[in-house]
């Protein structure tokens, strides 16, 4: 996500935006800027890299003011460069924004703009807003903001100088976090609170569609519309490590919760909700390339391989071409059977894992074209791919990955549907269903995490087991073999997931009493099969905790305790039975006494074989 910080009053203006930025970095970031209004000239200095280049760009050419607004980059659209670094001017360089979010509609507004005769300079969805301000100023920075923001659709929290304005600057927020920060003859906006925390703790959240204008010794706070808000100031008790985790007490917790919007930051611009059909704008794979498709390879590692499992069953289900999914430490050294014009999808959160790497090299070698799935933009996938999918998780900090996964499977979903849809492998009805189940995600795993407290009772009973098995059938075992690998790398208990299937071929001499086992029955086609697994392991006098679709009444007859999760489509039930088994393992581990955020011996991007 991205980083903003504003600032107006007694203080020289670039040392507090540096310094909110950088208490900002732990957010992840690929470049920075600030602009400062000194003495009625807008002064802006930005770049790709890390803020301290930043920094000694602006003491080798310092700029005096008092008001400014700095901003930390993560890109969404547009790669990381020193031109698509933020703030963003107009074309008379007299307005200055900086922005968090998505644009959904910036390519319209964009050529609507141009068409006016406004030259833009970045490949960023943020510029058409300061374009917009452009446009419609008549002397009134706010009026024109207000004006400007009313033509975005999308997620945003902005925050906007004007050159002839060097009393005031004008922030809004519609769905991405700012607050203003109040001082003494001094006032601050920010996307989050550490970054200003060591100036005041008394400050106003800024709820969706409320603005503010800010100035050294007034916040002033409206509608869009103008209309004036009464706004009761908030007291941050946290300290700054809290604060950092968002008030969560590890960032693993924080990052589970924040699902739910990266979800939604996922989803945005990929779905005409109209037509109810996936729209993938930045793809260039043809609908040729796609209908003559006879194979089709998925390579990752860990976590990311499980997404790809998911996938495969997703694009054989509904594209019906053949996929094999590969761990990417496996397929590079198999002499793997690669063919020319097939398709290889490389999955990778960090987009740096030596092992994914080198098969994506080995495929793209061989003459497969290659598509990454990454939530890292400028990273080696994102830029050795031929067609990039981006999820869009923010940064990920915790090594054990969570809102990665689930916007990986969540683009891996949509990928599946956008091939069926140019095959012709899937009948409208049945897209339009899935289409509509997927708008329907975010509340749903707001729902899902609900049970928060119910599964810490669980985790909290089962800490001290020597082992816990996961089992399901096709798509419930790609889901086990995650929540296995959840639990293990955060509380080192000893979690298999095995094909629920399997377990009369060998795993049932494992099973004896009281021996925990999670069972996953959401799939409706596999129901019965699994219901008689479940009974073979309850005739052993294994504990099970089953994960099944709400309105489910027949599954708790069978076991010792049942997770519902909020049902959806059945191809969709993996995004939200994860979420349970993700907060049984956080809670395993915080029991244990483990470190969450940093388990032993593993690191959160493996750059090494
Ligand atoms: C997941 O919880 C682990 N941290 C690990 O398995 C990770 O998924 C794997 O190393 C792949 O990382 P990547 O997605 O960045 O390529």
């Amino acid at each position: 996500m991205c980083g903003i910080v504003g600032y107006i009053g007694k203080n020289e203006a670039v040392p507090v935006l540096l310094d909110g930025l950088r208490r900002l970095e732990y957010r992840g970031y690929d470049s920075a800027g600030v602009t400062v209004n000194g003495r009625g000239k807008l002064f802006t200095c930005k770049m790709e890299g890390r803020l301290a280049k930043v920094e000694a760009a602006l003491k080798a050419k310092p700029i005096s003011g008092h008001i400014g607004i700095g901003h930390t980059r993560w890109a969404t659209h547009g790669r990381p460069s020193d031109r698509n670094a933020h703030p963003h001017q107009d074309c008379s360089k007299k307005f200055s924004v900086v922005h968090n979010g998505i644009i959904e509609n910036y390519l319209d507004l964009k050529e609507e703009l141009q068409k006016k005769g406004h030259i833009f300079s970045s490949e960023t969805d943020t510029e058409v807003l300061s374009h917009l301000i452009e446009e419609f100023y008549q002397g009134d920075l706010a009026g024109a903001v207000r004006e400007a923001i009313q033509r975005v659709d999308g997620a945003y929290a902005v925050a906007a100088l004007g050159e002839d304005h060097p009393d005031q600057f004008v922030v809004a927020r519609k769905s991405s976090p700012l607050i203003v920060g109040l001082g003494e003859g001094e006032n601050f906006a920010a996307s989050d609170i550490p970054a200003i925390l060591p100036y005041t703790r008394k400050i106003i959240i800024l709820e969706d569609g409320e603005m503010a204008v800010v100035e050294a010794d007034s916040v002033q706070v409206t509608d869009f519309s103008g209309n004036i808000i009464d706004k009761e100031p908030s007291y941050v008790q946290w300290d700054l490590e809290a604060a950092e985790k968002g008030g969560y007490e590890d960032y693993m917790l924080k990052e589970i919760h924040e699902q739910p919007r990266a979800i939604w930051d996922t989803l945005v611009g990929k779905v005409d909700r109209t037509a109810k059909k996936v729209i993938f704008p930045e793809v260039k794979m043809t609908p040729e390339f796609i209908k003559n498709l006879k194979k089709i390879h998925v390579v990752a590692c860990g976590t990311a391989y499980h997404a790809g499992l998911v996938g495969k069953y997703l694009i054989e289900k509904l594209v019906r071409i053949p996929v094999e999914a590969d761990l990417a430490s496996e397929f590079r050294y198999r002499d793997p059977l690669v063919e020319p014009g097939s398709l290889t999808i490389i999955v990778s959160q960090s987009g740096e894992t030596a092992d994914t790497l080198a098969g994506l090299r080995e495929a793209k070698r061989l003459g497969s074209r290659i598509l990454g799935i990454t939530n890292v933009v400028g990273s080696s996938v994102a830029r050795e791919a031929d067609d990039l999918i981006l999820t869009l998780a923010g940064p990920e900090i915790a090594v054990a990955s969570t809102k990665a996964y689930t916007t990986q499977l969540l683009s891996l979903c949509l990928l599946a549907i956008y091939m069926a849809q140019h095959k012709g492998t899937i009948a409208e009805s049945d897209r339009a269903a899935l289409v509509d189940a997927m708008l329907g995600l975010p509340e749903q795993m707001e729902q899902a995490l609900n049970m928060e407290l119910k599964i810490k009772e669980f985790a909290e009973a089962f800490k001290d087991c020597e082992d816990i098995f996961f089992i399901g059938r096709g798509l419930d075992y790609a889901v086990s073999l995650e929540g296995a690998l959840k639990l293990k790398e955060i509380s080192y208990i000893r979690a298999e997931a095995y094909a629920a299937g399997e377990l009369k071929h060998g795993t049932l001499a494992l099973i004896v009493e009281g021996v925990p086992i999670f069972a996953l029955v959401t799939q409706p086609q596999l129901y019965e099969k699994m219901i008689n697994n479940i009974k073979e392991v309850k005739a052993r006098d294994a504990k099970v905790i089953a994960l099944a679709n709400a309105g489910d009444t027949e599954t708790a007859k069978s076991v010792d305790y049942v997770l519902y999760i909020p049902k959806t489509h059945p191809l969709l039930t993996p995004i939200l039975s994860i979420a349970p088994l993700q907060l049984f393992a956080y809670y395993a581990a915080k029991a244990r006494g483990c470190d969450v955020d940093k388990p032993r011996n593993l690191a959160k991007s493996v750059t090494v074989e």
